[in-house]
């Protein structure tokens, strides 16, 4: 089975990216052949700088290793070392409709939040499904706000095959149980994301834990006193229900059961100290591994080397195939 996810090289990444993306990219390596791809292509879509692009992927490299990402199992690659990336989004913009792409939420979220919207933001889900197609992909697994996305990966790989000939396989998306889409802690209903919402409701992978600690107590939470799942009345308390599942384990029924007849107050501490927990050796194992950025260039290098071979019969045959002369 071939497994791809791509994470863009931006910003610092949060307990929504733990949760969503690193934490199962960790255990979907294990069944089978699986590509994990810094999209730093997809970075430039929104106002960047230089400076802060190259920091960022190899903090990101390093970040993926620290999560037990095994460099001898799985591929971690940047986007941009392998050409075949912008080749492929450039022949998909060709089945692509602007239709499609003008109904993608993360468009409209995205451009709402720029003076100057990118062509480039505007054709960011084209580049994403040549990424997964180009790589016989069978499963993606991302946090549920690329639900979109990968949805319309799979109606441009379908068009694609009944145009030309079958040439991709047709992916599936794969979404945790629980922790698919965590909230800024501030504002419960809002995705949490560096990009946009209150900061102090943003835990980032590397706060350090007293900063964790405070984030999780000044947490908003509900009316009512019952530790209980709930979203719709109670979206602060459904949240860090999530948080705790993924930061112990446990599922939520069994911490609803924990903490029944609880107050807010000892919960919102365990949860604080259950993430700074869980973060503590990822922390560690990160800042050995981006103080040496030799190893880590290195290991981006391999990476590519991997992924130029893996990704190359399929771009020929997409020209091929569209009657490119070869
Ligand atoms: P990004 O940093 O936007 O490239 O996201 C990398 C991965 O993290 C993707 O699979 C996203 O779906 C996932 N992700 C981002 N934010 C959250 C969130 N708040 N909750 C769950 N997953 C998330
Ligand atoms: N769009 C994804 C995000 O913002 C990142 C991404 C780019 C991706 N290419 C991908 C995710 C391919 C999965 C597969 O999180």
């Amino acid at each position: 089975m071939r497994i791809f996810s791509g994470i863009r090289a931006s910003g610092d990444k949060t307990l929504g990216n733990y949760s969503g993306g690193f934490r199962q990219y960790a255990t979907t390596q294990e069944q089978g052949e699986a590509f994990f791809c810094i999209v730093d292509l997809h970075s430039i879509t929104t106002t960047h700088e230089p400076e802060a692009l190259r920091e960022s992927t190899l903090s990101l490299a390093a970040m993926l290793f620290a999560t037990n990402l095994d460099p001898e199992r799985s591929t971690v690659f940047a986007q941009s070392h392998v050409r075949a990336h912008a080749e492929a989004a450039w022949l998909l913009g060709s089945v692509t409709s602007f239709g499609e792409l003008r109904r993608m939420t993360h468009f409209k979220d995205r451009s709402e939040q720029q003076e100057f919207v990118s062509a480039g933001l505007f054709a960011y889900p084209v580049l994403m499904a040549g990424d997964i197609l180009l790589y016989g992909t069978d499963i993606v697994p991302v946090g549920d706000d690329q639900r979109q996305h990968v949805e319309l990966t799979r109606d441009i790989a379908e068009r694609f095959n009944s145009r030309y000939g079958e040439t991709f396989v047709v992916p599936r998306g794969v979404y945790p149980e629980e922790g698919a889409r965590i909230k800024n802690l501030q504002e419960p209903e809002r995705l949490m994301s560096t990009s946009a919402g209150n900061p102090q409701g943003v835990v980032r992978m590397i706060d350090e834990p007293d900063v964790i600690r405070k984030k999780f107590k000044t947490a908003v939470t509900d009316s009512g006193r019952e530790v209980r799942h709930d979203p719709e009345p109670k979206p602060g308390i459904s949240n860090l229900l999530e948080i705790m599942s993924v930061a112990s384990g446990k599922s939520v029924p069994v911490l609803e059961a924990r903490y029944d007849g609880a107050g807010y107050g000892e919960f919102k501490t365990d949860v604080g100290e259950a993430v700074i927990e869980l973060f503590a050796p990822i922390q560690e194992r990160y800042r050995e591994l981006r103080a040496d950025e030799g190893e880590l260039r290195r290991l981006l290098g391999l990476g590519a080397e991997k992924a130029r071979q893996a990704s190359a019969p399929t771009l020929t045959a997409m020209y091929d195939r569209m009657g490119f002369v070869r």
